[in-house]
């Protein structure tokens, strides 16, 4: 049993759909919980650097402007298996391959707007929870 935290970023479209109180929701019966948020409109610079492990493919420049289009809902996630719960109640990257009841077969169009963002490892929860939190920003409960 492995306490973990996971970044996790609710995209331009899921924010303009209204729908941020849903995912939460979702987190918070699966047993993850919040320990920081904030929202903000990224910067062009903010998402290439995010996205920086991508800046070779194709559907770059295409997933800059969309992170960009508006505004975004970051949270931190911890709990039991954060990383992988959460890649679970997201679904397939494509909305049209992921399982019926997860987030993205319920709130995402297309590949490219995709409602939600979630770490893949523990690795990349750790870069990626730095790249928008400070430690002291953290209210974890683990402590
Ligand atoms: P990726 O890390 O492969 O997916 P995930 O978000 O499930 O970890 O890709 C990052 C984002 O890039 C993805 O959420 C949406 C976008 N993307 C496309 O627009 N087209 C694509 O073919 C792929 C693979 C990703
Ligand atoms: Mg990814």
């Amino acid at each position: 049993m492995a306490t973990e935290r996971t970044l996790s970023i609710i995209k331009p479209d899921a924010v303009a759909k209204n729908v941020i109180g849903e995912i939460y929701s979702r987190f918070e019966k699966a047993g993850l919980r919040i320990v920081a948020a904030r929202m903000i409109h990224l910067s062009q610079e903010q998402a290439e650097g995010f996205y920086a492990e991508h800046k070779e493919r194709p559907f770059f420049g295409d997933l800059v402007s969309f992170m960009t289009s508006g505004p975004v809902m970051i949270q931190v996630l911890e709990g039991e298996d954060a990383v992988i719960k959460n890649r679970d109640l997201m679904g397939a990257t494509n909305p049209a391959q992921a399982d019926a009841g997860t987030i993205r077969a319920d709130f995402a169009q297309s590949i490219d707007e995709n409602a939600v963002h979630g770490s893949d490892s523990v690795e990349s929860a750790a870069r990626e929870v730095a790249f928008f939190f400070t430690e002291d920003q953290l209210c974890s409960r683990t402590r």
